[in-house]
């Protein structure tokens, strides 16, 4: 393993950059903390002085033209992913991305072309497939315990859990949809992801928004803004064919008349299933012809790869990506599909779905 520091740039100090991305590498003794920018620059200020951070910029371009970075964190509004990517790219620079990769696959495609280009990584913030649960699924999964897999379910629901109404995530030009967008490249996500992320057939789906007159559905601690945009959905529901036969439903919502939020992915196959709900993972299967369920007591010391750490390994020994840029174009080939499909009210057929990337733009 190679001793260098890596010296790090974070790109938009918001909620997110700090709670994950600067608290986690902070920790990591071969990263150096070099510069940090905000369009808000005392957002920017405000995490410097807390994390010791020399340099403070309130533009990307200048901090990336002056500072010598290994690798920047974009925790920028969504419809900024793409932009600031392929400019750090461009400049020589390693991208640690938050999800979505971008606000539609087209976008998220010109970032892998510009990773090529560039020789460098790019990793999608994907949290949830380096959960100890998540890292046991795959495994379990991927050796065939399941028998042949033909259904999944993927969803997270909540009761008050709009990330603040009137805010940028409210906002299509700002956030590229709603609901769907933020939690469903998650949760969807991670359950495509347990199953090798096959290639989808068709798609179809629905999208309400019910909750945008109210703040009361804000989630915990966020502010909203009684005179911004809202004009994405609340609620998407939807359903995939994939072209190996196999079946995915999904549920997403910020805000609906539910008593408990919930999170859960479920598959099932021939011979087992698989379910993680509200975090609780367990295996569903037969032994001597009873139906059994196995709760797996995960070794909580067990090593498991730290996103952060694992980019710089990929960074500096060409460790394989957990999620790379590639996986975020899938994903939002698939969100695009499914939009069109919400706001057609049809069934939309993927004609070929690795060339075939779709641009639909449409709102409340
Ligand atoms: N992986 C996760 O679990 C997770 C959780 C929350 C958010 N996110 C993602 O992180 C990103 C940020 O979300 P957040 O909740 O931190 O939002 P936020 O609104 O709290 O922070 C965004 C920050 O970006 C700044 N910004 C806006 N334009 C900029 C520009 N041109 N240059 C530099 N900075 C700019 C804003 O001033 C703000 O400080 C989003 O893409 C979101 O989807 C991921």
């Amino acid at each position: 393993m190679n001793d260098k520091k890596l010296r790090y740039g974070l790109i938009g100090a918001g909620s997110n950059a700090e709670r994950k991305h600067l608290n986690n590498y902070m920790t990591l003794p071969n990263v150096e903390l070099a510069a940090i920018c905000d369009v808000n620059i005392e957002n920017a200020q405000r995490l410097a002085q807390k994390y010791n951070i020399p340099k403070v910029y309130s533009n990307y371009e200048d901090m990336l033209k002056n500072e010598e970075l290994d690798l920047v964190s974009v925790c920028t509004p969504n419809f900024l992913h793409a932009e600031i990517s392929i400019y750090a790219l461009e400049k020589g620079v390693n991208v640690h991305c938050e999800k979505p990769l971008a606000i539609n696959a087209l976008e998220a495609q010109k970032i892998v072309e510009a990773k090529i280009k560039s020789g460098k990584q790019v990793m999608v913030g994907l949290n949830n497939r380096f959960t100890n649960e998540a890292v046991y699924l795959k495994k379990y999964i991927d050796a065939g315990y399941l028998g042949d897999i033909y259904q999944v379910k993927a969803g997270w629901i909540r009761r008050s859990g709009i990330p603040g109404r009137g805010t940028w995530f409210t906002n299509k030009d700002c956030a590229g949809g709603g609901v769907m967008i933020d939690l469903g490249v998650h949760y969807l996500d991670l359950a495509l992801y347990l199953i090798g992320m096959p290639e989808p057939s068709y798609v179809t789906g629905a999208i309400h928004q019910n909750f945008s007159h109210t703040t009361t559905r804000n989630r915990n601690g966020y502010k909203g803004n009684p005179n911004g945009i809202f004009n994405v959905e609340d609620t998407a529901i939807g359903f995939i064919g994939l072209q190996n036969g196999a079946t995915v439903n999904f549920e997403f919502s910020w805000a609906s008349n539910i008593e408990q939020d919930k999170t859960f992915v479920e598959i099932l196959g021939t011979k087992g299933g698989v379910s993680l709900i509200n975090g609780e993972l367990k295996l569903h299967s037969e032994l001597l012809d009873t139906c059994v369920d196995i709760s797996p007591i995960l070794n909580p010391n067990i090593k498991l790869k730290n996103e952060f750490e694992h980019f710089t390994n990929c960074i500096l020994s060409g460790e394989e990506l957990i999620a790379p840029a590639e996986h975020g174009v899938y994903m939002m080939n698939i969100i695009d599909h499914f939009y069109k499909a919400a706001y057609k009210q049809k069934p939309v057929i993927f004609e070929n779905s690795k060339d075939n990337i779709l641009l639909f733009s449409s709102s409340f």
